[in-house]
């Protein structure tokens, strides 16, 4: 699975630490940056992620910032993306089995490495349900075409 990575100066370390787990694990991992902790602005690396991903490079994305919540919001704004924010394992599980997410972000400055792998894992390895969340979710991708 080719998984798109990005991040701002506030998600570096952990964006690192990501990338070389799913890289041991055998992904093809797209980096979009940045690379450093110097000062930069999140949309510009979120936007180059979420774009690889709704251009169907990429079958799933990870963002990181500070917070994790910019990142989100950026990659929300792009056509075909359905990011969460997760930094608890219920819904890293929930949100694959209900949201079909093809992006997840973190916050960096919120969780631990540990919990944070451990998220990443899990929302890797889940499975979307289907059935009664398939209307919910055709609804929800309309709304990108009003
Ligand atoms: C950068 O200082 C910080 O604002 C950013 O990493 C993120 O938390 C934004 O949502």
């Amino acid at each position: 699975m080719k998984i798109a990575i990005a991040c701002d100066h506030g998600g570096y370390r952990l964006k690192e630490v990501l990338k070389a787990s799913m890289i041991a694990q055998g992904y093809e991992v797209i980096d979009f940056g940045t690379n450093s902790e110097d000062s930069v602005d999140y949309p510009d690396y979120a936007y180059k992620a979420a774009k690889a991903v709704a251009d169907k490079e990429c079958e799933r994305g990870v963002v990181v910032c500070g917070t994790g919540i910019g990142v989100s919001i950026v990659a929300n704004k792009v056509d075909g993306i359905r990011c969460a924010l997760v930094h608890d394992l219920f819904s890293a599980k929930a949100t694959r089995q209900h949201n079909d997410t093809n992006m997840i972000a973190m916050g960096g400055r919120v969780i631990g490495e540990g919990l944070a792998l451990e998220i990443l894992n899990t929302w890797l390895h889940t499975d979307y349900e289907g059935g009664r969340h398939d209307q919910r979710i055709e609804k929800m991708m309309a709304i990108e075409k009003q």
